[in-house]
């Protein structure tokens, strides 16, 4: 598809595997705590309400692109959102995440998840986009959770190291955990179709639990859902991007799940991601968190190791392997988009 307003972008182009100018870059998480800009405008009260405040909102999503000069801004929202604004009961506290109030645990949940209609539940996710596109000269990309990783939210009910719950509910209810599965499916479709509506350039879906997963259980639990939320957002004609964290074991699967582009994490070299994922895809990724924080040597050594793994290949939108740690210097993560910008040379696959 053409006639979107950035086709000529080297971050849309790079997103569809064409030849461009110089490696786009940006970070997930680059809005919020680690910015002290962010901090002084963040204000009191939840994420949830800084979110649901389009003021807020849209100085926060543009804080890190005046910053870094990165090539693609990311809505500042939250996975949850929708979940939140459909009267569920979620909270996110500070330092925790995601809480829930009364977890998912019977078919009679349910009726805790009707459908999302974004222009009554979510305005303010609409009018921020809406600003941001008006104001940005770079792509925004808008996101949703995948399914899986929004449902493990609602049925662990807080944070979890085995997702035993979640794995339990799958496991012995098949029919109602796909019947979950299908709400946030359509919960996901409905708010990145009002998101590119409202003038998003891309979209990314974040499944950052799916390496909880084995490669089968992805496959007959999680993988239809994700494609169909894919297969919706595909008629928009901009570029998706599919998100796993740890789910190196099921990069062939997220590939074949429809998204222009896969999200690798830091576990996997470009080279090897490539390899699972096969041809026509771009990949995105995937510099070490853990390497920022541990200072500017190191994080421009990574980068270096990350444009050197790809060698050139057209599409690569460099990232970090998952987002910025709170901690961060934002110094570091500046030197890493010089670099990127500097360095990172494009060939023609
Ligand atoms: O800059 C950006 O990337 C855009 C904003 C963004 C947020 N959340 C804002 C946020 C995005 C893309 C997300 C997605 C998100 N939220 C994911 C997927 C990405 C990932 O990291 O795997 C997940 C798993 C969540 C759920 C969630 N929300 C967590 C785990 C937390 C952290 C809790 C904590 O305090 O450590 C949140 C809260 C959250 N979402 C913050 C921000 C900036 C920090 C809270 C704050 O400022 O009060």
């Amino acid at each position: 598809m053409s006639g979107g307003r950035f086709d000529d972008h080297d971050f849309i182009r790079a997103c569809r595997g064409r030849p461009h100018q110089r490696v786009p870059v940006w970070f997930m998480r680059q809005a919020g705590r680690s910015l002290p800009e962010y901090r002084r405008v963040r204000g009191p009260g939840t994420i949830l309400d800084a979110i649901a405040d389009p003021d807020r909102a849209v100085e926060i999503t543009l804080q890190p692109v005046r910053r870094y000069g990165v090539d693609a801004a990311i809505l500042f929202s939250d996975i949850v959102v929708p979940v939140h604004a459909v009267g569920f009961g979620v909270q996110i506290v500070p330092g925790v995440g995601p809480v829930v109030e009364r977890p998912f645990a019977a078919r009679a949940d349910l009726e805790r998840l009707r459908p999302l209609e974004p222009d009554r539940d979510t305005p303010y996710v609409i009018e921020t986009v809406r600003r941001l596109t008006a104001e940005l000269d770079v792509p925004l990309i808008g996101f949703a959770g995948a399914p899986f990783t929004v449902a493990s939210y609602l049925i662990e009910g807080g944070p979890t190291r085995n997702h035993h719950l979640t794995k339990t509910l799958m496991l012995r209810d098949e029919g109602l955990w796909h019947d979950l599965m299908g709400r946030l499916t359509d919960m996901a479709i409905a708010s990145l179709a009002s998101q590119v509506e409202a003038g998003a350039s891309a979209v990314q879906l974040f499944d950052s639990w799916a390496g909880a997963l084995s490669p089968d259980q992805y496959r007959r639990y999680v993988a239809p859902h994700s494609a169909r939320v894919l297969d919706a957002v595909g008629a928009a004609g901009v570029p998706r991007i599919h998100f796993g964290v740890g789910a190196g074991e099921m990069l062939d699967q997220i590939g074949a799940a429809g998204a222009e582009v896969v999200g690798v994490d830091f576990r996997v070299r470009l080279d090897a991601a490539r390899a699972r994922v096969g041809p026509g895809r771009a990949l995105q990724g995937n510099l070490d968190p853990a390497l920022v924080l541990a200072g500017p040597e190191a994080a421009a050594t990574g980068a270096r190791d990350v444009l050197a793994a790809n060698s050139g290949h057209p599409g690569h939108v460099f990232n970090l392997g998952h987002g910025v740690p709170p901690a961060a210097d934002p110094d570091v993560l500046a030197r890493v988009v010089e670099i990127v910008h500097a360095e990172g040379a494009v060939g023609t696959g």
